[in-house]
């Protein structure tokens, strides 16, 4: 009668009302109170099952945090009691095969994939092809991003989240790396139970709240890293971040102690965008350019030492006085390099490839025209980058 995939579920059910009912201690006298004819704990099954609950492994504790949320969403004050005291009555029952089951009803609805968790896909072949084919004229993000972002990853018990700010003009390319990299390493991308982006202007707008925001903040940031075991937080207009919302980062952003067993993401990343001191970036690609480097020739010792210390120096600003920036809770600044004539042009091409309309030579020069170029001078770097050419070709076409 109960066969193929419904075994599993009715399994489940049957062992759904145990949270709560159950102890350690009072486990052995449950099993034998519910022994009467009719009641499900007689099933033959159940008591093979029984045994090798008894039999329990290890318990991956981060599974069944994430498991346990989705399915008793309620219920999570209680998990926190548990995880946080003694291993409660989850751990000593509730085994390999019962986790097995449990996959199995779940996977049933959830889509599940061989690596686990669906939700998480981290396609670095994905993330190399769009960083060196879709974004333009950042040779020295594309090999910082991949390589710290693929190195985080790829550690097995990262002891730290990773911190990266990207630093640059309005236009260069930030949030489009920030979304690539939700797109390749989560399969809903930035609409990902795993991903959150905030901008400062529109999710904390009001310094008099900011005693609200910093608990919201604090209670997402958690929240989060208890769903999914690999978060991306991204906020947008760090340099306009109140100072008392950078504080809030400060503990996410710490070192763990190797002994700390939280049952958090142990994989985390914050980016942080702002167009600090993105004028000083831009100084020091001139001066080089003008001085006869090509522009790939420029490495990251010319601007991140700059950046850094410029960055702490700026007084007016929260977000070099936080201790995000002070501590060096900060692992990288990435540099966005201001965009030239031929950036913009292949931007353009790109956005008509993308809405698959045709173009030509002239067009992409036509639109590249209408961007304005500083300094008054040379004319050499566009104001506002790559930003909103796709419009602007709509207005072309129109
Ligand atoms: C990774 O991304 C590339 C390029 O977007 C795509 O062709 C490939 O199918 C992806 N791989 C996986 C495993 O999703």
């Amino acid at each position: 009668m109960l066969r193929g995939p419904w075994r599993p579920l009715w399994l489940f059910v049957l062992l759904l009302p145990l949270p709560g009912a159950l102890e350690p201690r009072s486990a052995s006298r449950l099993w034998e109170e519910t022994d009467e004819p009719r009641s499900p704990w007689a099933w033959p099954g159940f008591q093979r099952l029984k045994e090798q609950l008894r039999a329990a492994a290890a318990l991956s504790k981060r599974y069944w945090t994430l498991f346990s949320r989705q399915v008793w969403p309620d219920d999570c004050d209680e998990d926190e009691e548990a995880a946080a005291g003694s291993p409660g009555w989850r751990l000593p029952l509730l085994g390999q095969r019962y986790l097995d089951l449990l996959t199995t009803w779940y996977c049933s609805f959830r889509d599940c994939c061989p690596s686990g968790d669906c939700r998480i896909s981290n396609n670095f072949t994905g993330l190399e092809w769009d960083l060196n084919v879709r974004l333009h004229g950042q040779h020295l993000v594309q090999q910082l991003v991949l390589s710290t972002v693929r190195g985080y990853l790829e550690t097995p018990q990262p002891d730290k989240a990773l911190a990266l700010s990207f630093h640059g003009w309005s236009g260069t390319g930030k949030n489009f790396v920030a979304r690539m990299l939700a797109e390749n390493l989560y399969r809903d991308g930035l609409r990902s139970d795993c991903v959150r982006m905030f901008i400062a202007t529109i999710h904390f707008p009001h310094p008099k709240y900011v005693d609200l925001y910093k608990e919201q903040l604090k209670g997402q940031i958690r929240e989060m890293q208890q769903l999914c075991y690999q978060t991306l937080f991204i906020f947008d207009e760090a340099e306009k971040l109140h100072p008392g919302l950078l504080e809030v980062l400060g503990p996410p952003l710490e070192r763990r102690a190797p002994e700390d067993d939280r049952a958090e993401s142990p994989w985390t990343i914050f980016l942080f965008l702002s167009n600090l001191r993105g004028d000083r970036i831009n100084e020091v690609v001139l001066k080089l350019l003008k001085d006869g480097w090509s522009r790939e020739e420029i490495t990251m010792e010319h601007l991140e030492p700059h950046l850094q210390a410029e960055i702490v120096e700026t007084i007016d600003n929260g977000f070099g006085h936080s201790r995000l920036v002070r501590e060096n809770l900060i692992d990288y600044f990435v540099p966005f390099l201001p965009l030239e004539y031929r950036h913009v042009r292949l931007c353009a091409r790109d956005a008509f490839l993308s809405q698959e309309l045709l173009y030509t030579e002239e067009t992409l020069d036509e639109i590249a025209q209408m961007m304005v170029y500083v300094p008054k001078e040379e004319q050499l770097f566009s104001s506002q980058g790559c930003k909103s050419i796709s419009q602007r070709i709509n207005y072309f076409l129109s």
